[in-house]
């Protein structure tokens, strides 16, 4: 396993292009399964799970192709309808594969995701949505054995908490079912308007893009896509929180500033100035940090992915900032790091008391999820001596070559076998 060491201190300065967003990438390279024939997908990240994601389609039969940023799918010789315990266990998105092969095959055998770091997160709506459908299906040894005899027959489904797989997972089963589905309370991330954008260049007939109400007619087939992933706003917001920490000034380019509605505000209140252009972003800091509160919300509200690296923020600030989680029930594993780094920070329920210090000291930590990582990534970069993260296939996961990106705007970063 590698680790990442950080000398801290350094101001960033410099331009960075983020990358393709993974949380639309994985939702549209299961899509591929939906009509044979070689789709094209451009802007695609080359990330631990995307590469997880092809290798769940070639099990299924899939081939596939990267030519640097574009890959080329051809589900036309599907074989199988399995996803193996062994693949879904790393990757819980592998149950975005339900919805396109019970709409392609009639079956699929899905193994439940089990628990994973930052909560139990289960899949009940997912069920629940294709029961609806007219789908069957029982638990068998950890597996979601489900099945349909025909196709799907449309039906409104409404969602308890507007949750973003199960809504992208249904929207992918409704495309070929018979008749309409209306999904309500339909989560509105930026990734499912890439998803609804992608199933309708393919021919499917999808109203009420970035609403909550999604209202899908079926039809008899799809063709073969082209479509291009949307930027990453979840790496772009880790960017803009790095230079937040660590002061400078940075240019992000490919970027899509309206996929970020609810950070800049927050950032300019701390203390760190944003000014967006068309497909790119202007950070910089100067003066001293601010506290500010953060309360994490479905989109448009600030995203959950976003909570532990502006923790690591807060921790460089004067004053008392309290930080929210809402989504998940468990995504506070960063603070027990954070501490080892000199942070104030106490926890009650589903709201961590930061006490910001204004420094802090490096350390040796362990990543312990994707975006508890990046948190530890963006301590680092801002600390007083070195700081060593370990467990660093956390971040692999989701940034694509983060390290030589940070290289590249005058971070003093690097990978090692640990
Ligand atoms: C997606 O996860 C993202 N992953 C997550 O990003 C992101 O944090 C999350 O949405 C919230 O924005 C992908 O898109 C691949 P949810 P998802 O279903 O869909 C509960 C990252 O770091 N729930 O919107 O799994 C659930 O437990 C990852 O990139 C049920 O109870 O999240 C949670 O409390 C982490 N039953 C809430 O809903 C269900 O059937 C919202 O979860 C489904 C969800």
């Amino acid at each position: 396993m590698d680790k990442i060491v950080i000398e801290g201190g350094e101001p960033l300065r410099g331009e960075i292009a983020v990358s393709g967003a993974k949380n639309a990438a994985l939702p549209l390279i299961c899509a591929c399964l939906l009509a044979p024939g070689p789709h094209v997908l451009e802007n695609v990240p080359d990330l631990r799970d995307t590469r997880t994601m092809l290798a769940l389609l070639e099990a299924l039969g899939a081939a596939w192709q990267r030519d640097g940023a574009t890959l080329i799918i051809d589900t036309a010789n599907l074989h199988g309808f399995e996803a193996s315990y062994e693949l879904v266990k790393t990757m819980r998105a592998s149950v975005l594969v339900l919805g396109p092969l019970l709409a392609r095959m009639g079956r699929a055998r899905v193994s439940l995701p089990g628990g994973c770091a930052i909560g139990a997160r289960p899949i009940n709506f997912h069920l629940q949505g294709f029961q609806q459908l007219g789908v069957s299906h029982q638990l068998d040894q950890g597996y979601v054995d489900a099945s349909v005899d025909g196709r799907m027959t449309g039906a409104t489904i409404c969602f308890d908490i507007p949750s973003v797989t199960a809504t992208e997972n249904i929207l992918m089963g409704a495309v070929l079912a018979r008749g309409e589905t209306v999904i309500k309370n339909a989560a509105r991330e930026p990734e499912i308007g890439n998803l609804v954008d992608m199933l309708n260049g393919m021919g499917a007939r999808i109203k009420g893009r970035g609403s909550d109400t999604l209202a899908i007619e079926g039809v008899g087939r799809l063709r073969p896509a082209r479509i291009r992933i949307v930027p990453d706003r979840i790496e772009t917001g880790t960017f803009l929180i790095a230079v937040g920490a660590t002061g400078g000034e940075v240019t992000l380019t490919n970027c899509d500033p309206a996929l970020l509605p609810s950070l800049y505000a927050k950032l300019g209140a701390a203390g760190v100035a944003v000014r967006e252009e068309a497909d790119r972003l202007h950070v910089s800091r100067r003066g001293p940090l601010r506290a500010v509160d953060i309360k994490t919300m479905p989109f448009p509200g600030f995203p959950t992915d976003l909570q532990a690296q502006m923790m690591a923020l807060m921790c460089l600030s004067n004053g008392l900032s309290l930080i929210t989680e809402t989504i998940f029930e468990n995504r506070f594993m960063h603070v027990a790091e954070l501490h080892r780094m000199g942070a104030d920070i106490r926890i009650d329920g589903h709201s961590a008391i930061v006490s910001g210090t204004g420094k802090l000291r490096g350390a040796k930590v362990m990543a312990t999820d994707l975006r508890a990582s990046a948190s530890l990534v963006i301590a680092g970069l801002a600390a007083e001596g070195v700081t060593e993260i370990s467990r660093v296939y956390h971040l692999d996961r989701g940034y694509d070559d983060l390290v030589g990106k940070l290289r590249r705007v005058g971070a003093q970063i690097y990978r090692a076998a640990e």
